[in-house]
Parts: C-alpha cells; sequence; structure tokens
C-alpha cells in the first residue's frame, strides 16, 4: 500500500525528534510540503531534515497568541492546511511524586503542552479545514490514555486520557465538515530524551519484562508509528474518524 501526499499541506508539531521527526520525514518523502513545528530550535534546524519541503519554525505551542499567528501565517502562504498532526508533549522530564506532594506548576506545564497545546493547535486549523471542506487530524496519545503512565506522573495519564476523549468529541463535531480526528496511541519507545532517560533508570528485569509483555516482542520504531499515521492522515481513511489506534506490538 503506498500513500500519495503530493500537494498536500501538511503540520507537524513536536518535530524536532522522535515520532514527531519520523512523522515529518514521512510526510515530506510521499511529497506533502511539510511545516515541522518544535521549540526545540538547537534540534529543529532544516538541515537537519533530508528533504527540502520541510519547512521548520520554532515556536511553543503553549504561547497560544503565538502559535495563532503561525498558523494564520502558513495558510496565508500555503493555502489550507490539509492535515494537522499533534505530536508535541511528554511528561516534560518529570517523574514520580506521591500525589499530595505534586507542584501545581509541574502538573500546570503538563497538561498545558499535552491537552492544552494540542487543542489551540486544532482550534487554529479548524475555520480553514470547514472552508475547504476536508481536513485530517491526528493526535498522537500514549497507552497512558488507556491506564496509568508507567512515567508515575499523573498529569501525564490525565492530558492523554482527555485527549481521547477531545479526539472522539471533534470526530462528532467536525465530521459534518469532512474533516476526521483520530489518534494513535504509541506504547514506550526510547527514541527522544525524555524516553531514553526514563527506560535508562529501569532495570534489565524491568526491561525484559515490558518486552515480554508485548506479543510481537519488539518495542518497534518510530517508523510504526509514522506509518499509522499515514494511514489516518492518507484518502484510505477517509471512513475512519473518532478512533483510537494503539500502536505498541499488541501490549495490553
Ligand atoms: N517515546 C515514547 O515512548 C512515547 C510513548 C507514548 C507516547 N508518546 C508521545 O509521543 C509524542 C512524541 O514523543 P517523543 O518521545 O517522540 O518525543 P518527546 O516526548 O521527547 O518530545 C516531543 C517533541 O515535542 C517538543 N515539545 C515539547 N513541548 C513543546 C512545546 N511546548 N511547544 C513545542 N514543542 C514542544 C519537544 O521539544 C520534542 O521535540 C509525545 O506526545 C509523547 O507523549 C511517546
Amino acid at each position: 500500500m503506498s500513500f500519495d501526499f503530493s500537494g498536500r499541506i501538511v503540520v507537524v508539531t513536536g518535530a524536532a525528534v522522535g515520532y514527531g521527526r519520523a512523522i515529518t520525514e514521512s510526510f515530506a518523502s510521499r511529497g506533502a510540503t511539510t511545516y515541522a513545528l518544535d521549540k526545540d530550535a538547537e534540534r529543529l534546524t532544516p538541515e537537519s531534515f533530508s528533504s527540502g519541503r520541510i519547512v521548520t519554525h520554532v515556536v511553543d505551542i503553549t504561547d497560544r497568541d503565538a502559535l495563532g499567528g503561525l498558523f494564520a501565517a502558513i495558510e496565508r502562504e500555503a493555502g489550507p492546511i490539509d492535515v494537522l498532526v499533534n505530536n508535541a508533549g511528554g511528561a516534560l522530564g518529570r517523574g514520580f511524586v506521591p500525589v499530595e506532594d505534586v507542584d501545581f506548576g509541574d502538573w500546570d506545564a503538563v497538561l498545558d503542552v499535552n491537552l492544552n497545546g494540542t487543542f489551540a493547535a486544532i482550534r487554529a486549523v479548524a475555520a480553514g479545514m470547514k472552508r475547504a471542506g476536508r481536513g485530517r487530524i491526528v493526535n498522537i496519545t500514549s497507552g497512558a490514555g488507556f491506564r496509568a503512565s508507567r512515567t508515575g506522573v499523573q498529569a501525564y495519564t490525565t492530558a492523554k486520557h482527555a485527549l481521547h476523549g477531545l479526539t472522539r468529541h471533534l470526530a462528532s463535531e467536525l465530521g459534518p465538515f469532512g474533516i476526521t480526528v483520530n489518534a494513535v496511541a504509541p506504547g514506550i519507545q526510547p527514541i527522544s530524551p525524555g524516553v531514553e532517560r526514563q527506560w535508562a533508570g529501569y532495570s534489565d528485569e524491568v526491561r525484559a519484562n515490558i518486552i515480554a509483555g508485548i506479543p510481537l516482542r519488539s518495542l518497534g520504531t518510530p517508523q510504526d508509528i509514522a506509518n499509522a499515521v499515514m494511514f489516518l492522515a492518507s484518502d484510505m481513511a477517509g471512513y475512519v474518524t473518532g478512533q483510537i489506534l494503539p500502536v505498541n506490538g499488541g501490549a495490553f
């Protein structure tokens, strides 16, 4: 099965590393003009990507004014956005703290990027997609959208659960306008600095148990996540909306 995104305008948040980078490269290699957004100016350099079809913009998605202004500028420059992938997020290097000791600033920060930033990005593209009569929104969530996060971070679990709710709600709201809204829920992959630290903190036994709990017996690759996003963003998935697709080797 091949997917052609020639002529399509795609925006990916959190594109500097890990899943976001693989998703960005996958769209560009299939012909899309791909806008790669991240707050990490050091890693999000144009020359670090393989394709000239990738346009980088440094932005903090929790800065609502900056984000709204950037999406408006992209639409002026390129036309309506066909695909939005909300990938920016993560536990922001936080780890387990007993609930009674959680710092409110940490709670807010994790919800801000994972949930509020995603909402702000969707809010920014919705009107243009409605005018175009089509659009694809894919939210990158997590196994932590179904159960407690391995990170131990309450706000991360809460934000990813909320994103599943937002995905279903907006599928219902935006479906009549030809816009689909779906989510990809990855399992753990130590492919970005935060998750590498988390994985390195586990004993050999814990790591072996995690892999033994995955029917396909591997952690998978960022390309596995990108492949699922390609499907949900493609014409092939035109009748799929409001769905959460776990891409985790079959782990429960
Ligand atoms: N890697 C995993 O094991 C795993 C598992 C399940 C879900 N996820 C989710 O997948 C997504 C990508 O994770 P990852 O591990 O590839 O990378 P990551 O979690 O380290 O970060 C993703 C990118 O988001 C960017 N980012 C963070 N806050 C931002 C902000 N306010 N504005 C703009 N950009 C911001 C970071 O700079 C980074 O480049 C995240 O939403 C994460 O929660 C990851």
